[in-house]
């Protein structure tokens, strides 16, 4: 076997490398990819006449390698990040095209062509400063007969031998994927997925055990990979705090927490290292929005710092918004200003029994004048406080004295809850109905609104509250009477016949 070497400096993809092309003059067999070591020390050898570029006719037998674009073995095991470590060469199949007709060949060769992170599909042919090569998928293109007979004749027609060359190309971290890096460094067999929850410059980690020795690595790698990422936190325990926030270890990058978001077409300000967000629950916000129409009131119990008090207020609903972290509160206020909605909001910084019992119970009186037909808009109450919502609704009992107002005004609870129930949808009609005193069985609706961890599930139940809960009169009158414990609200024109709906988009 005769074989040349050439190098080239050009640039290629991110950085300067060293790129060499090799030429076969015969077909012996021979294994696509050569001892990585041979090509590291680079020889300044003879350019082959173009005559002598050969075909790739037998390389079926190494087309699977599987390990191609892997980096090297050498880092397995790797705790701080060496991006260096990662140089490899590979050969790579390239087709030799005229300059001027790149264009209109590239549209018909997507499929044949090399796809790569940081890694350029057309580069000049050291050989000819008229020519271009361009870089193959060597998982699919082997030789002239790995074309498909629409390329075949698109080749003829442009006059393109479509004889196939092999390049030495050198692969760099910036090369690679980040399950790729992972993968390679991992100890082998275990799961590398390390998905993360987007808050602005922040990428929040949810590692595993055996994935914690490589905390760092994993940290800046997800840096690395994602751009706008400047920061890697990881959850260091389950929130189980008031506030919700989560204690958090920067891994690698920036440690401000200070972050901005935008969801729905809102921005968010705040620190994330003491409030709570979580960009999974978007859908539920706009889910909730669009239940709300201009002129109607909203009360949000555990409102963080506004993911459904900002659009309700946009929407021209009147909203009072509650959080009893003093940080949640001033990113409350905050963002009720750099939305522009200050003004139809109010803002409190109350326990929820506290407000519901205070502001809401106050503006309920106001707002459920007795017998008032005129009124059209929904008063609606959200309770975003899964882990113990349901205990909160106890302060509606007995919350109104006095005349009932029309049973279609009562206010419309929307309550989060957690169930690891096999019969989740039930389970929650059962713990917020043995809270009230009354069965909400075929008066709610429960929606999942995403499964938390395995059997766990996060729902959102909306019902009115029953007047004879909300009333202290009609309590009094159902214990004295014994009447039935509940006159059934029906919730069925807001909330049509959905028992039990799944979010399918988170
Ligand atoms: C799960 S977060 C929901 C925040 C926001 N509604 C959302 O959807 O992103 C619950 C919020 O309730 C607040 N909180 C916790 N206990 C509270 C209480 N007893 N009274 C009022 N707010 C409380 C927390 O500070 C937190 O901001």
């Amino acid at each position: 076997m005769n074989l040349f070497h050439r190098i080239i400096w050009r640039p290629f993809g991110f950085s300067r490398i060293l790129l060499k092309v090799e030429h076969w003059i015969s077909t012996e067999s021979k294994p696509l990819i050569p001892p990585t070591q041979k090509l590291r020390t680079p020889t300044l050898l003879l350019v082959g006449q173009r005559k002598h570029f050969s075909t790739m006719p037998e390389v079926e037998t190494y087309q699977r390698d599987p390990e191609l674009f892997s980096p090297p073995s050498s880092v397995r095991g790797m705790t701080e990040l060496d991006r260096t470590a990662f140089t490899k060469t590979v050969i790579i199949p390239v087709l030799k095209v005229r300059k001027e007709i790149v264009n209109q060949l590239m549209r018909s060769l997507k499929r044949a062509a090399l796809q790569r992170p940081g890694i350029k599909r057309v580069i000049e042919d050291p050989e000819d400063e008229d020519g271009r090569l361009i870089m193959l998928d060597p998982y699919k293109m082997f030789s002239s007969d790995s074309f498909e007979k629409a390329e075949l004749n698109l080749l003829k027609q442009l006059d393109v031998n479509p004889q196939i060359t092999k390049y030495n190309l050198e692969l760099t971290y910036e090369n690679f994927k980040s399950e790729e890096v992972l993968k390679a460094v991992l100890p082998e067999g275990q799961d590398v997925t390390s998905g993360f929850s987007r808050i602005g410059h922040i990428a929040h980690l949810n590692l595993r055990d055996h994935q914690l020795p490589f905390k760092h690595l994993i940290g800046q790698v997800t840096i690395d990979k994602n751009p706008g990422i400047t920061s890697a936190v990881n959850k260091i325990n389950n929130i189980d705090n008031t506030y919700r926030n989560f204690q958090m270890e920067v891994l690698s990058g920036e440690e401000n927490m200070m972050t901005k978001v935008r969801e729905n077409n809102y921005n968010y300000e705040f620190d994330f290292s003491k409030v709570y967000w979580n960009p999974r629950l978007s859908t539920e916000h706009s889910r909730i929005t669009e239940l709300l129409r201009p002129g109607d009131v909203l009360f949000d119990v555990f409102a963080g710092v506004g993911p459904f008090v900002i659009p309700a207020a946009k929407k021209n609903c009147t909203v009072f918004a509650n959080d009893l972290n003093p940080e949640s509160h001033k990113w409350l206020v905050h963002n009720c200003k750099l939305n522009k909605v200050d003004q139809k909001v109010k803002v409190y910084n109350l326990d929820g029994k506290d407000f519901l019992q205070g502001p809401v119970r106050e503006e309920l009186v106001r707002q459920l004048e007795p017998l008032s037909k005129e009124r059209k808009h929904s008063v609606h109450v959200v309770m975003n406080l899964p882990a113990k919502a349901v205990e909160f609704l106890g302060a509606f009992k007995s919350l109104l004295d006095g005349p009932l107002c029309r049973s279609e005004h009562l206010p419309i609870v929307h309550c989060y809850s957690f169930s690891k129930d096999a019969r989740p949808a039930e389970d929650v009609q059962q713990q917020a109905g043995a809270v009230l005193g009354v069965s909400l069985e075929t008066c709610s609706s429960v929606h999942l609104v995403r499964n938390v961890a395995p059997n766990k599930e996060m729902l959102c139940i909306t019902f009115q509250i029953p007047a004879s809960v909300l009333y202290k009169n009609q309590a009094r009158n159902r214990e004295n009477h014994e009447e039935p414990p509940l006159k059934r609200q029906k919730t069925e024109k807001a909330f049509p016949e959905e028992k039990i709906q799944v979010a399918s988009d988170i």
